[in-house]
C-alpha cells in the first residue's frame, strides 16, 4: 500500500504544550507503596523512595504528574498527610476498598516530584470536601509564610512554598461510584465557589474544571454545558477521561479507538466553544486530558480481591505489542488536537495500569507502552504541522474510512529537526509512506525507530523487554521528500534534519 502526505512549513496546527506528556500517579494499588516508596529495598533513598524507579520516571521524561487521585481524592483529607509520619491517621479508602496509610503525603510526594524532574497538578477533594478545604490546602502550598497554614508548611520543613501551578478542581463528580458524587448543578456551584477563592488565596495558579468521566456517560455533553455556565470565568481546562480496551478481541476496531478520542475531543471543543458564544466571552478554554490510557487486563482478577488490604495489586495490567500500538495511535491524536489540549496524563505512572511496573522487593521494567510515550515525550515537541493526507482506508465494527496509517508531523525549530510519528494500522501490508515538507529543505535521516514485527499479544516482564524500539533504517530524504517503508503493524519514529 502506499500513502502521501503533504505539510507545508507555513500551515500550522499549534505549539506543543510539554504537558500533554504528562502522568498520574494515585494513592491506590501499588503505585504509592512498594510502587514509588519501598523503604527497605535495596535501591530506596533515605526518605524510603526507590531510586531505581526515579531513574525509569526521568527515562520517561514525563513533565507533570497528577496527584493524588482519582476516585481516591474524595475521600482523602489533605492534612492526614502531613505532620510527623508517625501521628498520621490510617484511614478507610472507600473508592478502592483498602487502608491508607497515609506515609506519604504532600511533601514527601512534592519532594519526589522535583526529584524527578516533574511539575505537581495537584487536585483538591469536592466530593466530601469544599470551599474550606479548597482554599487552605492553596495556602499551605503556595503562599510564602505569616499565615495559619502557610507557617505550617514551614514547621513542616518546607521553608519556601511548593508553587503548584496547576489545580484539579475533584475528580470524575458525574460518577455513581464517586464518593460525594453530584449533579451537574451541584458540582457547577461547589467548583465555581472554590475555583474563586482559590485564586484570590494565589491569582497565578491555573484550574481544571471536571467534565464527564468519559463520553458514555448519560449526562455527557449536558454535564460539561451546565458545569461550564457555572464555572467558564473562572477555570482554564475542562477535563477528559477515557480508557480503551479490546475486550472484543477485534485488532482491526481496536487500533481504530484513536478515531473515537478524537472525536471525543472535538465534540468537547464544541461544547466549549458553544458557552464561549452563549457568554459573549473572548475566552478559550484549553482541555485538559488527564486520565487516558488502556484498561481491562486487570478486571477478571480485581473482582475477585478482598477490601481492606493496604497496597494491594490491583489495576495491574500487563500491556502487549497491540496496546503499545493503540497508545501511539492515541499520542498522535492527542499531538494532532494541540491546539486545544494542553495537559494531558497518561493513566498511569507506576504499577496500576502503568508503564512502570516494579516487584516488591525486586527489579523495576518497563512495559510495552513505555516505549511510544517515551519518544514523544522526548522528542514531540515544537510546531505541529497541518496536514493532508492520501491514505487507504478500513471500514471496522466500531468506525467507518479508518485511514491505515495514523501520523503526525512536528516541526522543532530550535533543533533543526522535523519529527514524523506513524503507526501502520494494517495487519499484513508494508506502507510505502512519503511526507512531502513544503517548505523545508530535508538534510539527512537523524533516527528511524520502529517497535514492529512482534506477535501481537507479546507482553515485556521484569526479564525480558523484548517489545522495544529498534533501529529501522527504512526511511530517505529525496528532494524535499521524506520516503519511509512503514511495516505492518508498526509504530515509527523518523526524525530528520532540515533546513528551513
Ligand atoms: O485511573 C483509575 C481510575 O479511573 C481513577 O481513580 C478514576 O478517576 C477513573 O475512573
Amino acid at each position: 500500500m502506499k500513502a502521501k502526505m503533504t505539510v507545508n512549513n507555513a500551515f500550522t496546527i499549534s505549539e506543543i504544550d510539554p504537558r500533554i506528556y504528562g502522568s498520574f500517579l494515585e494513592h491506590m494499588g501499588r503505585a504509592v507503596y512498594s510502587g514509588i516508596y519501598e523503604p527497605g529495598h535495596v535501591t530506596a533513598d533515605a526518605n524510603g523512595f526507590r531510586n531505581d524507579v526515579k531513574a525509569l520516571v526521568k527515562e520517561l521524561k514525563t513533565p507533570i504528574i497528577r496527584y493524588p487521585g482519582g476516585n481516591f481524592l474524595s475521600g482523602y483529607n489533605w492534612e492526614d498527610g502531613i505532620g510527623p509520619v508517625e501521628k498520621r491517621p490510617p484511614r478507610l479508602d472507600l473508592a478502592w476498598k483498602t487502608v491508607e496509610t497515609n506515609e506519604v503525603g504532600l511533601h514527601e510526594f512534592c519532594d519526589w516530584a522535583r526529584e524527578v524532574g516533574s511539575e505537581v497538578n495537584m487536585a483538591i477533594n469536592l466530593g466530601t470536601r469544599g470551599v474550606d478545604a479548597a482554599r487552605n490546602i492553596v495556602e499551605y502550598c503556595n503562599h510564602p509564610g505569616g499565615t495559619y497554614w502557610s507557617n505550617l508548611r514551614r514547621a513542616n520543613g518546607a521553608e519556601a512554598p511548593f508553587k503548584i501551578k496547576t489545580w484539579c478542581l475533584g475528580n470524575e463528580m458525574d460518577g455513581p461510584w464517586q464518593i460525594g458524587s453530584k449533579t451537574a448543578e451541584e458540582y457547577g456551584r461547589i467548583a465555581a465557589e472554590a475555583a474563586k477563592v482559590m485564586k484570590w488565596v494565589d491569582p497565578s495558579i491555573e484550574l481544571v474544571v471536571c467534565g464527564s468521566s468519559g463520553s458514555g456517560m448519560p449526562t455527557f455533553a449536558a454535564w460539561e454545558a451546565t458545569v461550564l455556565e457555572h464555572t467558564y470565568e473562572y477555570v482554564d481546562y475542562l477535563s477528559l477521561h477515557s480508557y480503551y480496551n479490546n475486550t472484543k478481541d477485534d485488532l482491526p476496531n481496536y487500533l481504530a479507538m484513536s478515531e473515537g478520542m478524537d472525536r471525543f475531543i472535538k465534540s468537547v471543543v464544541a461544547i466549549c466553544d458553544y458557552i464561549k458564544a452563549k457568554k459573549r466571552s473572548e475566552k478559550v478554554l484549553k482541555l485538559s486530558f488527564d486520565e487516558w490510557n488502556i484498561w481491562y487486563h486487570s478486571h477478571k482478577k480485581d473482582s475477585k480481591r478482598e477490601p481492606w488490604g493496604v497496597a494491594p495489586p490491583i489495576l495491574q495490567d500487563i500491556y502487549n505489542f497491540e496496546d503499545a500500538l493503540l497508545l501511539g495511535c492515541l499520542l498522535i491524536t492527542l499531538i494532532k488536537n494541540s491546539d486545544r489540549v494542553k495537559i494531558a496524563c497518561l493513566a498511569q505512572l507506576v504499577n496500576v495500569i502503568a508503564p512502570i511496573m516494579t516487584e516488591k522487593g525486586g527489579p523495576v521494567w518497563r512495559q510495552t507502552i513505555f516505549y511510544p510515550f517515551m519518544q514523544a515525550a522526548h522528542h514531540g515537541h515544537g510546531t505541529v504541522l497541518r496536514h493532508n493526507i492520501d491514505v487507504p482506508t478500513y471500514d471496522c465494527d466500531e468506525f467507518k474510512t479508518v485511514p491505515y496509517v495514523e501520523s503526525t508531523v512536528i516541526y522543532n525549530r530550535d533543533k533543526n529537526e522535523v519529527v514524523v510519528f506513524a503507526v501502520n494500522r494494517s495487519t499484513d501490508e508494508r506502507m510505502d509512506f512519503a511526507v512531502e515538507l513544503q517548505g523545508f529543505t530535508p538534510k539527512d535521516i537523524i533516527e528511524h525507530s520502529e517497535i514492529s514485527g512482534h506477535d501481537i499479544k507479546q507482553t515485556n516482564t521484569k526479564n525480558d523487554g523484548r517489545v522495544s524500539p529498534k533501529v529501522a533504517q527504512a526511511a530517505e530524504v529525496n528532494g524535499n521528500q521524506l520516503n519511509a517503508k512503514l511495516k505492518p503493524l508498526s509504530w515509527n519514529m523518523i526524525r530528520v534534519k532540515v533546513d528551513a
